[in-house]
């Protein structure tokens, strides 16, 4: 049985791995994509993976794609809580603005999306979800006081809402990537990023796709005992 799963974020960076690690391994996946019409149309188009642009921050706008992918692929069992944005700003400059749009997207994403599936997984009695949370959720991060407390919101989030899979069969598991080579941390202006690389014990930033492997390790069937934890992949640099 090929099982569905819905990637958020999921055409580009750490979520465009993780759709197209998981469609390798036989998964049927969904990508969303919020803003970049182009980069998502060359995905869909390189990789075969349908793709469906929507706000993960907009509750209806989330249901209605989540009934669409469910009548284009079959019943959703696994989502990858991956979309994120960052609005990097010391608390002196930060707007409400970037406050709310940063909270309402990696936070409360999780919640639409999951709350969306919900009750199809309780019906099923199977269901797995992976929250990507951050090493900035658990260690802080200076010019994130928003990204931060969303991602350590993530990290909550999971540990409460795999309590109440947990009899169902569904597991619910975040996962803390660190620095990892991407668009968002390509924006981490050099000097800074120069130094917390200096601090990666491993000595270089992470590759998508070694996130990529944790998902996959964590949806799959036999993980059923694997359940509100957090998986740090972050070569070294906070040990939590
Ligand atoms: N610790 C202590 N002081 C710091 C600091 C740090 N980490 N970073 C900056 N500062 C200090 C600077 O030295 C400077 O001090 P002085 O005024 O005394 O010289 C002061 O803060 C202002 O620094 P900037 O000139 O950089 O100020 P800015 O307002 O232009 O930008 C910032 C501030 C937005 C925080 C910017 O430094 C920045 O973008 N930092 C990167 C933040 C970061 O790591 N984001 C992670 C993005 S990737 C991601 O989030 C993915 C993930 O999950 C890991």
């Amino acid at each position: 049985m090929s099982r569905v799963a819905v990637v958020t974020g999921g055409t580009r960076g750490i979520g465009e791995a993780i759709s197209v690690a998981l469609k390798n391994a036989g998964y049927k996946v969904a990508a969303n994509y919020c803003g970049n019409d182009d980069r998502a149309k060359a995905f869909s188009e390189k990789t075969g993976i349908p793709v469906y642009k929507f706000d993960v921050a907009d509750f209806d706008a989330v249901c209605a794609a989540m009934t669409k992918i469910a009548a284009d692929l079959g019943p959703i069992e696994i989502i990858v809580n991956n979309a994120g944005i960052t609005r990097d700003a010391t608390m002196k400059k930060m707007g409400r603005a970037g406050w709310d749009e940063v909270v309402d997207t990696n936070l409360g994403g999780c919640f639409n999306m999951c709350k969306a599936a919900w009750d199809g997984m309780l019906e099923r009695g199977f269901g797995r979800v992976v929250n990507i949370g951050s090493i900035n959720g658990q260690a802080g991060q200076y010019g994130q006081v928003n990204y931060a407390a969303a991602k350590s919101g993530i990290h909550g989030f999971t540990k409460a809402l795999s309590q109440e899979g947990a009899s169902k069969g569904i597991t619910v598991n975040a996962i803390a990537p660190g620095y990892i080579d991407t668009d968002m941390v390509a924006a981490v202006p050099p000097n800074v990023l120069e130094k917390i690389v200096a601090k990666i014990p491993v000595g270089r930033l992470g590759k998508a796709s070694e996130i990529a492997r944790g998902v996959l390790f964590l949806v799959a069937d036999d993980a059923g005992f694997v359940t509100g934890s957090t998986m740090s992949i972050n070569g070294g640099q906070h040990m939590y």
